[in-house]
């Protein structure tokens, strides 16, 4: 089912192929209000009162250089939280292993007391940090209870709105039983701290053992225009209003290279992020972005993707940068 949310009365006739539509982006820019301005438009998570535009903000890249420690320049971090919530982002991504504690606090300090019902924070448990900055698992039921404490210390919080069970190793998705941890999960809900669960670098199967188990609100799962191997999960867990929030969608470490994404950037007089991101935003209707960036610069370049419509020629192009893994309908 790809790009089925594609609005194409985004398209402005005449403006030739892909021409870039940004006129709101631009009339933005020029020092109109922006607070909660929509974006890319609003989505719900699946059995809850949660709405965010589907445009969001990845925290990672404000602590510093290999999400250790904190920030060569701390005001500018603040600066791109304040920014992201005065241009209407009303979902941030975090974990309290990014720093580790660092952008916790950061947001704590950029944005506490934060904007009532205006603002989810999305964090993500199920690792530890060693000394060495090493990434380790941490999924006993200690470790995830203690982890649900840090990040509730560290934002300020009293519940977290929706924590994401990391369940994939160092090196990516696995298929290890999660039924425990998930237990560890509900019994977090039933306490009051964790108000919704979702799963991230989770295999399909891992996947059907949350649904079954609680009322999953969102996978976080590595996916961009060059790798496309959750394609089918993408289309299950759509049909099922279960937002996919794709890691990584500007390549993360490895920015995106690609002659095709290229050639469209140009075609279309965007960046080949916008590209990159608009792509996304086309490819499925419960598709939410967490780009990340610590520059202001590009965090409003990386708005304007919200604008860009991406005409058919040109999908089909960067379709074909990396083949749907599978077509093949998934088990439910
Ligand atoms: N669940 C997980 O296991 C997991 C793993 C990784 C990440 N995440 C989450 O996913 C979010 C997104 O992933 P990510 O931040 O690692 O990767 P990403 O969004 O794919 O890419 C971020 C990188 O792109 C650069 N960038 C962003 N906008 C740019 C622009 N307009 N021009 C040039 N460069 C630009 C950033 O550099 P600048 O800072 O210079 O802009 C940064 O190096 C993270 O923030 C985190 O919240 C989750």
């Amino acid at each position: 089912m790809p790009h089925a949310a594609f609005d194409w009365s985004r398209s402005i006739a005449g403006s030739g192929p892909g021409r870039v539509v940004n006129r709101r982006f631009r009339h933005h820019f020029r020092g109109f209000p922006l607070a909660h301005a929509p974006i890319a438009g609003p989505f719900t998570f699946s059995a809850t009162s949660l709405t965010v535009d589907r445009f969001g903000y990845g925290a990672m890249q404000l602590a510093g250089p290999q999400v250790w420690g904190p920030p060569q320049d701390v005001d500018a971090a603040i600066a791109v939280l304040r920014e992201a919530v005065a241009l209407g982002i009303d979902h941030i991504d975090t974990s309290d292993f990014y720093g580790p504690h660092v952008t916790n606090q950061l947001i704590r300090r950029a944005l506490h007391p934060y904007p009532e019902k205006k603002l989810v924070l999305v964090t993500k448990i199920g690792f530890v940090r060693g000394a060495d900055k090493s990434w380790n698992l941490a999924r006993s039921k200690n470790e995830l209870v203690s982890a649900v404490h840090d990040n509730l210390r560290h934002l300020g919080l009293d519940a977290l709105d929706i924590v994401n069970l990391r369940v994939g190793g160092p090196h990516g998705v696995d298929d290890t039983p999660i039924d425990e941890a998930l237990d560890t999960m509900r019994a977090l809900q039933r306490d009051g701290l964790v108000r919704h669960v979702g799963l991230s670098s989770a295999s399909a199967a891992q996947v059907t053992a949350a649904i079954e188990a609680v009322d999953l609100v969102c996978v976080q799962n590595l996916y961009n225009l060059a790798h496309r191997e959750d394609d089918a999960l993408i289309d299950r867990l759509a049909a099922r209003g279960i937002a996919y929030v794709p890691f990584f969608p500007l390549g993360g470490f490895s920015p995106l290279q690609s002659e095709a994404l290229d050639a469209a950037a140009r075609a279309l007089d965007a960046t080949k992020m916008q590209v990159a991101l608009a792509w996304l935003l086309q490819r499925a209707p419960n598709i939410l972005l967490i780009p990340g960036t610590s520059s202001v610069a590009h965090l409003r370049d990386n708005l304007a993707a919200a604008q860009l419509a991406l005409p058919a020629e040109i999908l089909a192009r960067l379709d074909a940068i990396a083949g749907r893994a599978s077509d093949a309908p998934a088990p439910r």
